[in-house]
């Protein structure tokens, strides 16, 4: 599986953070240091014959320090939204895959596979196919499935081809689909699916099925007769929203038993909510609890892979369905990794060392600003327990910026990349000292402080 090359280094996370007015600061967050320089979790994944990767939406692609993550750290795509029939179908017979080929060939100039979600599905379902007359519904539903896996033909690794199906105590969801065309919508879909795109791996997708339980039992006994009749099931994606301190204890038991029907299992949507603010407790729990996850999916050979649903705290979709709760992914806001994120680095074989031999945090501050131009200062800080030899900080340009003169660095630039290592005469600091350097930038836009990050050499 191909995997983003790493970069080895030591790595501390900043943050921007904009300050009202002209002027503007941005801060660097301290955070601990993987031993094993360069590694990510995409990396880690794919050594384990396995991938981690992230959902991700369309407003996001617009985010530098985002897609920065986004781009280096996962060998794996969900599109989140974009795929789903409000979006692809919006009426009768009129597809459009704007929005969803824009994160696919994201994925693929990243080396990320794609997993396609979600063919049928009762939720943002265009209201046209609640109207569909009950004979013709079952034809809409191959329609739909073959236009939009085929458009997707040999770029979707894996589909999710029916999504939620299934009432908590097993009974079959009183969907649209279930009342027009009944028991039999599930099969005819995949059926639909492998002919649209023979080599796509065929999914099963739900919540609340991640341990076992009445629901999980019921997609287990609908797995099971697939197999017996020869309906094209692949895998069983168990979407893993959970909460705080509630991983069910038999995840690995209820992965082991789908695996043993012959099926691949995958984590589909994996995030771990609490009630909000966190706190260095909550943190710890939550680091436990995605350890478990992981655990548990590496336990079985034919777990193949986990995906968050979004990576950030700042773009999950939890605090809008479940009012109070939140931080339930594995960076923050501001994209400073957490101590979740570090636990399932270490599951997935990485080391973490939380005193590093050597780091460095960045500040970047807008010391004037005038129309078109400006100045700025970024002040480099030995954070770590040695002295530095050398240092290196980058940032994305954005919105028309360019650097036009800097001193007391040397400046690199690869497109939007903007690497400053340090001048011959200040690369070493002692620890805890720090130095400047300055540059007159120009603008088109409205200058944002980027998020800056530095490594030490
Ligand atoms: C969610 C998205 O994250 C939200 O942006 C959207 O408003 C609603 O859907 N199970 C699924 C996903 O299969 O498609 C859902 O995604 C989350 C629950």
């Amino acid at each position: 599986m191909p995997a983003p090359a790493g970069r080895a280094r030591h790595v501390l996370a900043a943050t921007a953070v904009a300050v009202a007015g002209a002027l503007a600061v941005g801060t660097a967050v301290a955070a601990p240091s993987p031993a094993e320089a360069g590694s990510t979790l995409g990396r880690l994944a794919a050594a384990k014959g396995r991938y981690f990767g992230s959902a991700t939406d369309n407003p996001t692609l617009d985010n530098a320090p985002y897609t920065a993550v986004l781009g280096s750290e996962f060998n794996q795509i969900t599109v989140g939204n974009t795929q789903k029939w409000q979006y692809t179908e919006p009426s009768r017979g009129q597809f459009d895959f704007t929005q969803a080929d824009r994160i696919v060939a994201f994925a693929q100039a990243h080396d990320q596979v794609v997993r396609g979600h979600t063919l049928v599905w009762h939720n943002q379902l265009p209201d046209w196919v609640n109207d569909v007359p009950a004979g013709e519904l079952l034809g809409v539903v191959r329609n739909h499935i073959s236009a939009v896996a085929g458009h997707y033909r040999g770029q979707v690794v894996h589909w999710d081809v029916v999504n939620e199906a299934f009432e908590e105590d097993g009974t079959r969801r009183q969907t649209v689909f279930q009342q027009k065309i009944g028991d039999g919508y599930i099969a005819e879909a995949f059926k639909a699916a492998r002919a649209a795109d023979p080599h796509a791996k065929l999914y099963y997708n739900d919540y609340n099925i991640d341990g076992i339980g009445a629901k999980s039992d019921a997609v287990y006994e609908m797995v099971k007769s697939f197999k017996r009749q020869g309906i094209p099931i692949d895998g069983v994606g168990l979407q893993a929203h959970l909460i705080l301190g509630q991983v069910p204890s038999t995840v690995e038991q209820n992965i082991r038993r789908f695996a043993e029907l012959g099926v691949d299992v995958a984590i589909t949507e994996l995030d771990i909510r609490m009630r909000t603010p966190r706190d260095a407790a909550k943190d710890a729990q939550q680091a436990q609890d995605y350890r478990a996850v992981v655990n548990a999916c590496l336990a079985v050979t034919r777990c193949v892979g986990i995906t968050v649903w979004d990576f950030s705290d700042g773009y999950s979709w939890i605090p809008s369905v479940f009012p109070g709760e939140g931080a339930a992914l594995i960076y923050d806001e501001n994209f400073a990794k957490k101590p979740a994120y570090w636990a399932v680095y270490e599951a997935l074989g990485g080391t973490v060392t939380t005193d590093p031999p050597a780091g460095c945090a960045a500040t970047y501050r807008v010391t004037a600003q005038w129309h078109g131009g400006f100045q700025a200062e970024v002040t480099v800080r030995n954070t770590g327990t040695t002295a530095t030899t050398g240092w290196t900080v980058r940032w994305t340009l954005a919105q028309g910026q360019a650097v036009r003169s800097l001193w007391n660095g040397v400046l690199a630039t690869n497109g939007q990349e903007a690497t400053v290592r340090n001048a011959p005469y200040n690369g070493r600091l002692a620890v805890g000292a720090a130095t400047t350097f300055g540059f007159i930038g120009s603008s088109t836009g409205t200058n944002p402080v980027p998020a800056v990050t530095c490594a030490t050499a």
